[in-house]
């Protein structure tokens, strides 16, 4: 099979590439920003979303798409640059590439294309599976307008399955990095009210769920990504402190919050949505971490080495090893 990824470099494009490299059927393609040409037998596609440059002919004959690239979501303050570099990277991207797969011969038979939990808008309590209302806001009109350029793949015969994916938690990038030096001095704390819902999921889940799509000829349309256990801010706030084992009595204010990162804090922040992935679960899917202290613990706490055994006897000496 062969699977090409835009988002390569990303947070989820690396979880996805080194969890498909113990698959030995899989070759992957790179959507690659970097590369000018395609040369025949190296793996990188050259193609540049911000330039509206792709010449999809490489694709030819691949399985599966899996489309994850954008400019990043926190990684500014969000002037109206910044929310239109952000919405052009999704939206236009997302055209490029659904008309560069017009043009194949032989088109992939499914499109997994990154969404996320924002759709929905900030909902209070309200619990929001994929048929739940469109929501509003930046990033609920961004979600909408980049989930319906990926749709459009779907009048070419080709699954599409946008994942709406909740606060991917890893270590090598995301929110829980952006949390952690603040929770590891001692003086972190609940934001702003700490009612707002938090839609989590580990990474390996995110890149699970990916291939899971890519497998599940059933799943198309909106599909959630996120845990089945969400939780408020509060709880995942006393989740945190006491998997890393330091207090979490210092609240981050909501006006301190949007001083500080301006409109993102109520957007990111102080607002959430209570998700449940109803129709991964229905399709079969299995979460490795369906619950939040074991998901951070497996990204938080050194993992025990097993004890080495012990050097072999001298030759005609009886070993006893531990049972
Ligand atoms: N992480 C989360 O918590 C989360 C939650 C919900 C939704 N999502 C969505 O899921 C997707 C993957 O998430 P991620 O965490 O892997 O994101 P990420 O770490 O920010 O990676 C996104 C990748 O997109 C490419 N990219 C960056 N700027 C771009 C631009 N201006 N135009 C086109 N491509 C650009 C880069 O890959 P290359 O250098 O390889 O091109 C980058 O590594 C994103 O679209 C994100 O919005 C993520």
């Amino acid at each position: 099979m062969i699977v090409s990824i835009s988002g390569w470099n990303g947070l989820v494009g690396t979880a996805l590439r080194l969890s498909y490299q113990r698959v030995a059927n899989v070759k992957m393609l790179q959507l690659d920003r970097t590369c000018s040409e395609f040369v025949l037998g190296i793996s990188r596609i050259p193609w540049n979303p911000e330039k509206g440059v792709f010449d999809a002919q490489p694709l030819e004959g691949t399985n599966a798409v899996v489309h994850l690239a954008g400019e990043g979501i926190a990684e500014k303050r969000w002037s109206s640059a910044q929310k239109e570099r952000i919405r052009r990277s999704r939206v236009d991207g997302t055209r490029l590439l659904v008309d560069g797969l017009r043009k194949l011969q032989s088109k992939p038979s499914v499109l997994v294309c990154a969404s996320a939990i924002g759709w929905y808008g900030a909902r209070g309590d309200e619990t929001l599976d994929e048929s739940a209302t469109p929501g509003q806001g930046f990033l609920a009109e961004v979600c909408r307008e980049w989930e319906a350029e990926a749709a459009k793949a779907t009048e070419l015969g080709i699954r599409v399955v946008q994942l709406r994916i909740g606060v991917v938690l890893a270590t090598a990038g995301g929110a829980l990095t952006k949390m952690l030096p603040i929770f590891r001095l001692g003086v972190g704390g609940k934001l702003g009210s700490g009612r707002q819902w938090m839609s989590w999921i580990h990474v390996d889940d995110v890149a699970a769920a990916i291939r899971f799509a890519i497998e599940t000829p059933s799943l198309s349309g909106p599909v959630n990504a996120t845990a089945p256990s969400p939780v408020a801010n509060l709880e995942f706030t006393k989740t945190l402190g006491r998997v890393l084992g330091r207090p979490t009595l210092f609240p981050a204010p909501a006006f301190a919050l949007r001083v500080a990162v301006g409109e993102m804090a109520d957007d990111l922040l102080l607002s959430g949505q209570r998700v449940v992935p109803k129709k991964l679960l229905a399709a079969g899917f299995s979460f490795g971490f369906p619950t939040l202290e074991p998901a951070l613990r497996d990204l938080l706490v050194p993992k025990a080495r097993p004890a080495p055994l012990p050097s072999a006897p001298p030759s005609g000496a009886v070993a006893t090893y531990p049972t």
